[in-house]
């Protein structure tokens, strides 16, 4: 195709793709010194004046007159945002390349330009399939690509490679067929605070802590698979686990936190959200630092995390209609925490709770279901009146 007369323009009211021109040079070379930009693709590091130059001027024509790749400007608001591209195609496959200026992000520009260019790949080009890939890490990308109906996800190592190191990537596509919607719940991690406890999305900084409560001898005592000794990585590789498991819609965990310090207390978490037998329930479970014990933390912080999970998904919560909470039979100080909220014993299971030592406790379990919450009676009521 000819630069720029062939370039089609695709727009959907608030976001229009076209050709690069000349003017959009200095905002191209604006946008490529944003940090981000260095941390999530491959540009050139420092970014020159010329690389903006070349590539738009000279690789950018080139590539959509030989078809390896076909790029355009994004403009919103009148100004240049950002550019979008589709490259390779062989075979019918390729895939989706974005980035954004820094001023035009957070308002849905990328996630609306990725719907217009994935249509035009599949009506236009007659590609069978979109390919989305991203460092892991790169939560703004991820849920562009989960906005935009990718699916599938998968983590492959050291897939990516950067400036010649290789990195992790996340790669996703969608074909033909699939709604270009969300699949699958990303969950909201909100912050609640009440009963002198708040919680609210676990943060890097909270690893030291973590750290701490894990290497606890009663933590390990009770939860008998964290590794010992418990390193920074791994605090660091928990609090990741636990940000990926509401964006995979498997889990909600907070940082329970001092409402004055905002220093990390414990954690609580539900999860077990896409159980494939029952995806009405979810399972509860917690931890707390040592310092933070024997004061009533923990009964506050479930009970707020037990709410969350009855709260409709209309009104912002997990929707759910049954609790499930374990805890080994010794292990009264969490059994004292269940019953406090309304958890019922429902069973023993005998010899099934895994001790570091290579000893088994018997296993207590719990249940609680959404009607015997005063909350939901509360819901019943009003919709009764
Ligand atoms: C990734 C990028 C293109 C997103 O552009 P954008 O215009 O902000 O995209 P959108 O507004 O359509 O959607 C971004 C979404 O990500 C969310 N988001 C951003 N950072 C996030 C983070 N760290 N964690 C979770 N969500 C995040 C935003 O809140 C928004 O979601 P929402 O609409 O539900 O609130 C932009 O951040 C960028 O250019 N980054 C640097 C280059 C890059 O990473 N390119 C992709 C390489 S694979």
């Amino acid at each position: 195709m000819r630069f720029p007369d062939d370039v089609p323009v695709l727009t959907d009211g608030p976001v229009t793709l076209r050709a690069h021109t000349a003017a959009d040079i200095g905002p191209a070379y604006e946008t490529c010194q944003d940090p981000e930009m260095q941390r999530w693709t491959t540009i050139p590091v420092p970014y020159l004046q010329e690389h903006a130059v070349s590539f738009l001027t000279e690789q950018i024509p080139a590539n959509w007159a030989d078809g390896s790749s076909y790029a355009w400007a994004i403009q919103y608001d009148g100004r240049y945002a950002g550019t979008i591209d589709l490259r390779d195609g062989r075979g019918g496959v390729g895939e989706v390349g974005f980035a954004a200026a820094p001023w035009a992000r957070g308002n849905g520009v990328m996630t609306r330009a990725v719907k217009l260019v994935v249509r035009y790949a599949f009506d236009r080009l007659g590609w069978s399939r979109v390919i989305w890939r991203a460092y892991v890490g790169n939560w703004g990308s991820r849920r562009v690509a989960w906005k935009a109906g990718f699916r599938s996800l998968v983590t492959m190592p050291q897939e990516g490679l950067q400036r010649g190191v290789r990195r992790d990537e996340w790669v996703a596509s969608v074909t033909p067929d699939d709604d270009l919607e969300p699949q699958g719940h990303w969950w909201d991690i909100p912050v609640i605070e009440s009963n002198g406890v708040r919680l609210r999305p676990l943060v890097p900084t909270d690893a030291e802590r973590v750290m701490a409560a894990c290497n606890d001898e009663r933590t390990k005592l009770w939860l008998a698979g964290l590794p010992s000794p418990y390193g920074l990585d791994d605090a660091h590789g928990f609090i990741e686990g636990r940000i990926s498991w509401a964006a995979d819609g498997d889990g909600v965990s907070w940082a329970i936190a001092d409402p004055e310090t905002d220093e990390l207390l414990g954690n609580v978490s539900a999860f077990d959200l896409r159980n494939r037998n029952d995806p009405t329930i979810a399972e509860i479970g917690y931890w707390g630092h040592p310092d933070a014990r024997g004061r009533g933390v923990m009964s506050a912080a479930v009970g707020l995390a037990i709410k969350h999970a009855f709260t409709p998904l209309d009104d912002g919560g997990l929707g759910r209609r049954r609790l499930v909470l374990y805890a080994a039979a010794p292990n009264t100080a969490s059994a004292h925490v269940a019953e406090v909220n309304g958890f019922v014993r429902t069973g023993l299971a005998r010899s099934a709770s895994a001790r570091r030592d290579g000893t088994y406790e018997d296993l207590i379990s719990f249940d609680l279901l959404a009607t015997e919450h005063p909350d939901y009676r509360k819901l019943l009521e009003n919709v009764a009146d």
